[in-house]
């Protein structure tokens, strides 16, 4: 059987920044209280008419490019997404359109935070089965767009962005495993309600936001995000000292601090973005990886574990060697 590896990452992130400071003049909050509780300083938030897909298009660009690759090359397209411009056509099959690629499979995967744990795990299912090649796999998000800006207690923590990868067929092992779960009973603790429109049968008047009962996901993800760690890691023969980096999904720092204390890892084998990205759901995961392969610190034959954890709830991991 045939492996899949990364052979390529892009980001792109919204030109314009919203400061905490921003942030005090639009809801009762400090900047000291969402850095202290959370580690964000700013975020990225698209322009009007900036959509996912044009954000992840740009991410899978600057993928390809570090790949090598043109758009015949490509014959898959996964995007991971919960801020999807249209009910379809998919993300990807815009992404697909900006591209100019014609006649690959695309189609998006809703996973919220996990989604590109998610997206990465299936395209190297495809892979290693042999029914594709060259998968430009994205995780973009518009967040913004379903924040509700009154609400202080969610608004100062999602943003907008993308990241992407090309991940190819190869003889040696880049992806080593994957690991998904969900469990759909925590529904109520972070949902967006009133994203159908069939109780008022107005498509117009959908006021869709995300709601979440913050502390008890924090718990939730503390624990998961630990467990999931040692099952990736028992899943390789791997000892916690053979892992080079972790890319965490990045939706609080203390969160992140936590996992790298349970792996045993030092922070400074810790890649953080949410000071600058914020939280950016699927996308978190991709643009910190791409952040690190392109300042020099993660390097070819590193060992890397991805996690995340998001709405669902969903959870996820995958352990490779870059
Ligand atoms: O990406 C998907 C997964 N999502 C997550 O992993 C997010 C997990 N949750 C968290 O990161 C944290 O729970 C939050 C950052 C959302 C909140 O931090 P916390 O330490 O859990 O705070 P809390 O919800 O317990 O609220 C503490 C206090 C409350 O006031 P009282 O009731 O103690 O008077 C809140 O009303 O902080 C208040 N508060 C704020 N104060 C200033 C909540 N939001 C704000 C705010 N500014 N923006």
């Amino acid at each position: 059987m045939k492996f899949s590896r990364i052979t390529g990452t892009g980001g792109y992130l919204p030109e314009r920044i919203l400061t905490n400071h921003d942030l005090e003049e639009m809801v009762d909050t400090t900047d000291e209280w969402i850095q202290e509780r959370t580690g964000i300083k700013q975020r990225h938030i698209a322009a009007e008419g900036e959509t996912t897909a044009d954000l992840g298009t740009k991410a899978a660009r600057l993928a390809m490019q570090m790949a090598g690759k043109t758009a015949e090359d490509i014959d898959l397209i996964i995007v991971a997404t919960t801020t999807p411009a249209k009910v379809f056509p998919s993300t990807a099959c815009l992404v697909q359109q900006q591209l100019d690629i014609h006649g690959c499979p695309a189609f998006d995967v809703q996973a919220v935070c996990t989604g590109f744990v998610y997206a990465l795990a299936t395209a190297n299912s495809f892979i290693r089965s042999g029914m594709a090649k060259t998968a430009l796999v994205i995780g973009a998000e518009t967040l913004s767009r379903i924040v509700d800006w009154t609400d202080r207690t969610t608004c100062v923590l999602f943003a907008d962005g993308a990241g992407a990868v090309v991940l190819e067929e190869s003889d040696e092992p880049g992806i080593l495993s994957t690991h998904l779960h969900a469990d759909g009973r925590y529904e109520e603790l972070l949902h967006v309600p009133n994203s159908q429109p069939s109780d008022t049968g107005d498509a117009q008047k959908i006021e869709a936001h995300i709601c979440m009962k913050g502390n008890e996901v924090f718990k939730m993800a503390v624990n998961t995000l630990g467990r999931i760690a040692d099952e990736t890691l028992a899943a390789n023969n791997f000892k916690k000292e053979d892992i080079d980096w972790l890319v965490p999904h990045q939706a609080n720092t203390r969160i992140i601090t936590a996992t790298a204390r349970k792996l045993k890892l030092p922070m400074d084998k810790v890649v953080v973005t949410v000071d600058t990205h914020g939280n950016t759901s699927a996308a978190s995961v991709p643009l910190a990886l791409d952040t690190a392969v392109r300042d020099g610190r993660i390097k070819k034959g590193d060992s890397i574990i991805l996690e995340a954890f998001g709405g669902g709830f969903t959870w996820g991991s995958a352990l490779l060697k870059f």
